[in-house]
C-alpha cells in the first residue's frame, strides 16, 4: 500500500536487530536493514557488481555486501547529511556518523567560489553542535597534513591522532603521498 508516496512494510518483514533482508515494497526488491530503534531501505543492487545487499550483514551499523565484501553503506540512515548555504546558494557540504559516543566527521568540501568564506568552520560549528547534542564526548576528522582543513580542525580543538603515509605508484614514477588524522574531545 502506497500512501503520498510512502510504502508500508509490513512487520512481519522487519528484519531482527542487526539484521538486514531483501523485502519487495511497492513492487521493486529493497534491502531492509535494523540498527536498534531505525530502520533502513536501501537499493538492494549492490553498485559494485549488483549482489544482493539484502543477503549482506550489518558490522557497526554498516551494511557489508555478500558477494565480495567491498561496498559498505550506511545500513540505517546513521549517516547525517549537511548542506551549506550562502545566500541562499549551495555553498559547501559534509556529513557526520555518530556512533557509541563517537562522532566521525566526514566528506566535507566547499565549492571553489566559496572558499574562504567560513563555509568549513561552519560545517564544523554545526556538526559538532549536534554531536554534542546526541551525547559525543569525542570527535575524529581526517585531513591533509598541513592543509586548511586542519588549521580549521585543530583551530577547534581537535589535536593530532596520527599522521599515515600512503605510497602509489603510477606506471613509470613512483608517488609519496601521505595524510593525518587528528581527534580530540568535542
Ligand atoms: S557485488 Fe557487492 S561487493 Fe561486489
Amino acid at each position: 500500500m502506497s500512501v503520498d508516496g510512502w510504502h508500508r512494510v509490513e512487520p512481519v518483514d522487519v528484519p531482527g536487530e542487526g539484521r538486514v533482508r531483501s523485502v519487495v515494497v511497492g513492487g521493486r526488491t529493497v534491502a531492509l536493514a535494523r540498527c536498534g530503534v531505525r530502520l533502513g531501505a536501501l537499493d538492494n543492487r549492490c553498485p559494485h557488481q549488483g549482489g544482493p545487499l539484502g543477503e549482506g550483514s550489518i558490522e557497526n551499523g554498516w551494511l557489508r555486501c555478500p558477494w565480495h565484501g567491498y561496498a559498505e553503506r550506511d545500513a540505517a540512515g546513521l549517516v547525517q547529511r549537511y548542506l551549506a548555504r550562502l545566500d541562499g546558494v549551495p555553498a559547501g557540504g559534509g556529513s557526520m556518523r555518530v556512533a557509541d559516543g563517537i562522532a566521525q566527521l566526514t566528506g566535507a568540501g566547499t565549492a571553489p567560489a566559496f572558499r574562504r568564506r567560513g563555509i568549513q568552520s561552519a560545517q564544523l560549528s554545526a556538526r559538532l553542535a549536534d554531536a554534542t547534542a546526541a551525547g559525543c564526548d569525542l570527535a575524529v576528522i581526517t585531513v591533509q597534513p598541513g592543509s586548511k582543513s586542519q588549521q580549521n580542525a585543530q583551530r577547534r580543538g581537535f589535536d593530532l591522532l596520527y599522521t599515515r603515509a600512503v605510497l602509489a605508484r603510477e606506471d613509470s614514477s613512483r608517488r609519496l603521498a601521505s595524510d593525518g588524522e587528528p581527534a580530540s574531545a568535542v
